[in-house]
């Protein structure tokens, strides 16, 4: 099992590249099952989610063609309305095929995603959604098994509680579903309005993407089209954190910083030196340490619940007391006890997490359990004194594209190594 071996105390300068969204290329990959042309996307990043997706794509009757930079999804001769659990189980994102199979092929059998680490993460609020378009949907051996005979109708639907997946599902579905569909109380993420650009260029009629209320006019059928992804604001934002913690004048490229306001005006708070381009953070050598700051986790715009485990690996190098509350997910604290290992001064209590810094932490192995807790364990690493080991980096490898090339490339001693088949 690959592991990262870390040395710290070497100072990050010069400049990376943030790769495209992969919370964004996993739906607008989707949504190629909702047309018979070409999708041609580009700017996905190289990470272990899209190879899935595109297996989950293939189970279904499309084919996926890659050719400089650019993905070309198209459906094949031979279609199916079944994501097996063997690839469902490896990304609940796999989900996400469900409302445009539903629209497109009226039918659709997934996999009921297990939990994960970070929480039991059901998709009710997905289903009670899609049923009142008219789908019937059941539980069939572990499979969500959905169908819409008569195809699917537009309705007037609220969700009780913000979904990203559980949005960006219903967006999808409605655009082919007779007559109008509004959706409330939806996600209001980039990642979100990402999805209707890109539904838009295939002739979707969508107003309200990125605010609470999305309408949706269905259509008879959509078009293929062409659309590259935006970039990756948690990527982005984690190697902000790094830069923050052992920069020496670090810029980041390629970012949009409107999407991470919310970040940025906690990190300035405790004195973090950022300029803000318009597609580039700046961190120039810091010319004091960063003072406790206080987050709560939020939906978008609020701060982003993927880049707490990263905040609070910066925390423990930041003067004084720091509280983090955490309240998207109940079990997102799986990094607390391997900062811990680390010698981080952190003390949790329900949803609460209070971090004393400035720490000196010491090198050792450490185990990933998720994959933005795999990021804080590595920018942990990054400042700890000697040699610290990152195991289970495979959960790493789900979401960031090449992190210790990266790294590597702005002065980190980081290296990618498996000791073999028995540890
Ligand atoms: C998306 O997950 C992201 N994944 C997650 O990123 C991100 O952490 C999360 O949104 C929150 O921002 C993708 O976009 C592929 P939710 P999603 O539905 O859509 C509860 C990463 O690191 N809920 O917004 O699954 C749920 O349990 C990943 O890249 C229900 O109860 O999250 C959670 O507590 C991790 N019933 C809350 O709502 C439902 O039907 C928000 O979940 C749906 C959600």
């Amino acid at each position: 099992m690959e592991k990262f071996r870390i040395f710290g105390d070497h100072r990050l300068t010069g400049t990376v590249r943030v790769s495209g969204a992969k919370n964004a290329a996993l739906p607008c990959l989707a949504a190629s099952l909702l047309t018979r042309e070409p999708v041609r996307l580009s700017g996905l990043p190289r990470v272990r989610d899209i190879l899935t997706m595109e297996k989950v794509l293939r189970a279904l009757g499309e084919h996926c063609a890659h050719k400089n930079g650019t993905t070309t999804v198209v459906m094949g001769q031979a279609t199916n309305t079944h994501a097996p659990y063997e690839l469902v189980r490896t990304m609940r994102a796999s989900v996400l095929v469900l409302g445009p199979l539903l629209a497109a092929r009226r039918q659709a059998r997934v996999a009921l995603p297990g939990g994960c680490a970070i929480g039991a993460r059901p998709i009710d609020f997905h289903l009670a959604a899609l049923a009142r378009l008219g789908a019937h949907i059941r539980l069939e051996h572990g499979d969500v098994v959905a169908e819409a005979p008569r195809g699917l109708f537009g309705a007037e639907i609220t969700f009780p509680r913000v979904t990203v997946t559980g949005t960006e599902n219903l967006l999808m579905a409605a655009t082919l579903a007779r007559g109008r569909t509004v959706l409330k109380g939806c996600a209001r993420e980039p990642e979100v309005v990402d999805l209707a650009t890109m539904l838009s260029r295939m002739g979707a009629r969508i107003s309200g993407a990125g605010t609470e209320v999305i309408e949706v006019e269905g259509v008879d059928q959509l078009a293929g089209c062409a659309h590259t992804v935006i970039p990756d604001r948690i990527e982005a934002g984690t190697y902000l954190m790094a830069a923050l913690m052992v920069g020496n004048g670090v810029r980041i490229e390629g970012c949009l910083p409107q999407h991470l306001a919310a970040v940025l005006e906690v990190l300035e708070a405790a004195g973090a030196q950022v300029t803000a381009e318009p597609e580039a953070l700046v961190v120039p050598p810091q010319e004091t340490g960063l003072r406790g700051f206080a987050l709560a986790t939020r939906e978008y715009p609020g701060f982003p619940t993927d880049l707490q485990a990263q905040a609070m690996a910066l925390a423990t190098q930041a003067e004084g007391l720091s509280e983090i509350v955490e309240n998207i997910f109940e079990n997102r604290f799986q990094h607390v006890l391997e900062l811990k290992r680390l010698g981080a001064d952190i003390a949790v209590a329900g949803h609460k997490a209070v971090v004393r810094g400035p720490c000196k932490l010491q090198g050792t192995t450490v185990m990933a359990s998720d994959l933005r807790a795999s990021a804080a364990l590595v920018l942990a690493g990054l400042v700890a004194e000697g040699e610290t080991v990152v195991d289970r980096i495979y959960h790493l490898d789900r979401g960031y594209e090449a992190m210790e090339v990266k790294l590597s490339s702005l002065g980190a001693r980081i290296e990618r190594f498996n000791p073999g088949p028995f540890l």
